[in-house]
């Protein structure tokens, strides 16, 4: 099979690139390389330098078919500067995925994936576990422009047939287990690789931001899944996208807390992680936390690496063996 990857040299798209060739399919990346790395494109796979708010730049790639499925990893993604830059981070988002998906319509793409979010959940009445049929209430420009891409994909079904898996993701976390390829945000914002950057002596001290919440340990609870994890559930997705369009959580469906983390991060370096209180961030909610269910019902998927230490254990040998991340 032969699938186009728009943002393939991000963390998700990466991985999601390693695990589509290691099922043996033919790959080509699209990316601007804004936060991605061309050194995350493993050797032999086809690259095109595009940006995708660029339609007939876009169009000519996926002209270049037939693709058996495209996945769609390009995005702005800071939750803080779309609340910075709300009109930037709604057009910019909007637009390139409008002109990638117009462009899978003109060219006769039959499935599309894309990587939506938990962000659309930004509500004060979020259930916990989170399912598909929780209130849609974005808490920031970015969650919000997620939610219109899902409602494109929708009439691009309705009126093209193009068939599409918005895949909800939580926190993607973890690196390749083989060391392929890690996590690499610049800047980076995730906890687990700034802990494990921390415990380096790479940065100052954590700041744990809130420690009086309604939680086990007074600190935030997040989902964390496995970046190999989610590779493999874009993939069986695509399996099951031939007449219909879906719509689905995608979390391991356990709760660590911010402190659980700097206990794994401990466990697995044998070092003592610096780290100091800080007050609560605007707008963190207590707990985020997936029902996966009908993803798991639907396409078999189940997390192989849901423990917390295995995800930290990955990303700490990238990061270790990575200093610098990729190379600039
Ligand atoms: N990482 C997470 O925990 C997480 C959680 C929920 C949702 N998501 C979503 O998953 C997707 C992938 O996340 P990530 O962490 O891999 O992000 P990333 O920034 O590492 O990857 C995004 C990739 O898209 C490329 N890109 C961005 N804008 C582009 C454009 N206009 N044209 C062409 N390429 C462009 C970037 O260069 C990069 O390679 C994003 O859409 C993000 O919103 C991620």
């Amino acid at each position: 099979m032969r699938y186009l990857v728009a943002g393939g040299a991000g963390f998700v798209g990466s991985h999601v690139v390693l695990a589509l060739l290691d099922a043996g399919h033919t790959v080509v990346v699209l990316d601007n390389f804004s936060t991605g790395h061309r050194d995350a494109i493993p050797a032999g796979v086809q690259s095109h330098d595009v940006d995708l708010i660029d339609y007939e730049a876009t169009a000519q790639i996926v002209a270049q078919g037939p693709w058996d499925g495209v996945f769609h990893f390009a995005a702005l993604s800071l939750v803080g500067a779309s609340m910075q830059d709300p009109f930037h981070y709604l057009r910019q988002n909007y637009l390139t995925s409008m002109n990638l998906i117009q462009a899978c319509t003109a060219h006769g793409v039959k499935k599309i994936v894309f990587s939506s979010t938990a962000a659309l959940f930004g509500g004060p009445e979020r259930p916990d576990p989170i399912a598909e049929t929780a209130l849609i209430q974005p808490g920031s420009p970015y969650g919000e422009s997620k939610f219109m891409i899902e409602r494109v994909l929708h009439w691009a079904d309705q009126i093209y047939g193009l068939k599409s898996a918005c895949l909800r993701y939580f926190n993607a976390a973890g690196a390749d287990p083989k060391g392929r390829a890690g996590e690499d945000h610049r800047p980076e914002t995730h906890l687990i690789p700034l802990t494990i950057d921390a415990v380096l002596g790479r940065r100052p001290a954590l700041k744990l931001f809130g420690l009086d919440y309604p939680t086990k340990d007074g600190s935030c609870v997040r989902d964390y899944i496995h970046v190999t994890d989610l590779a493999d559930a874009h993939i069986r997705v695509l399996d099951h996208i031939h007449d219909h369009s879906v719509v689905y959580n995608l979390g391991n469906g356990r709760g660590y807390s911010n402190l659980e983390v700097i206990q794994s991060v401990e466990r697995v370096s044998g070092k003592k992680v610096p780290w100091e209180p800080a007050p609560r961030r605007l707008g963190d909610p207590a707990v985020l936390v997936a029902d996966s269910t009908t993803l798991r019902q639907k396409t078999g998927w189940s997390p192989c690496w849901g423990e917390l230490d295995k995800i930290v254990e990955t990303a700490f040998v990238w990061r270790q063996n990575n200093p610098g991340g990729y190379k600039a």
